[in-house]
């Protein structure tokens, strides 16, 4: 009987914590927009992946842009500047306000699904 009962009682458990952990969902991504997504296509079309990685995949001629708009020591303003003249190593595309600003906009979406990139507080 007293086997019987403590049988019962991890089973509940069991259940319990399963569909407590099951029911909360883990995917925290958010839903890109249409503009984002516009972003995205400029970001295949111009190929930024052959020099720049997102999540650790790319090219590694220029550098990572997973955090480029989070990231205290570059930022929008930053990413805007190399977008619209190009740099040294970073070719100037001649691209558009409007491909510019739907660029920024990915990066942005791209930057706040980022959870495993950021640490707290730093
Ligand atoms: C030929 C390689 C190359 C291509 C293609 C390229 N970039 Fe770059 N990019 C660079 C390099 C290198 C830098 C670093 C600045 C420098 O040295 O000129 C850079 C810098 C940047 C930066 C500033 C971030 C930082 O940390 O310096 C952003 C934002 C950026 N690129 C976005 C893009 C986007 C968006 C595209 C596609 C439209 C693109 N790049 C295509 C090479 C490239």
């Amino acid at each position: 009987m007293q086997k019987l009962l403590i049988f019962a009682i991890l089973f509940i458990t069991y259940i319990t914590y399963s569909s407590w952990v099951y029911t909360r969902g883990t995917d925290r991504a958010s839903i890109m927009s249409s503009h984002q997504e516009l972003g995205k296509q400029i970001y295949q079309e111009y190929n930024c992946q052959s020099c720049h990685q997102l999540f650790g995949l790319g090219g590694y001629l220029g550098p990572e842009l997973t955090t480029v708009i989070s990231d205290k020591n570059r930022g929008e303003l930053y990413a805007r500047i190399l977008l619209e003249n190009g740099a040294i190593r970073m070719p100037n595309f001649h691209l558009s306000p409007k491909q510019v600003n739907a660029l920024i906009d990915y990066l942005k979406y791209v930057d706040a699904n980022a959870f495993t990139y950021k640490t707290d507080g730093k």
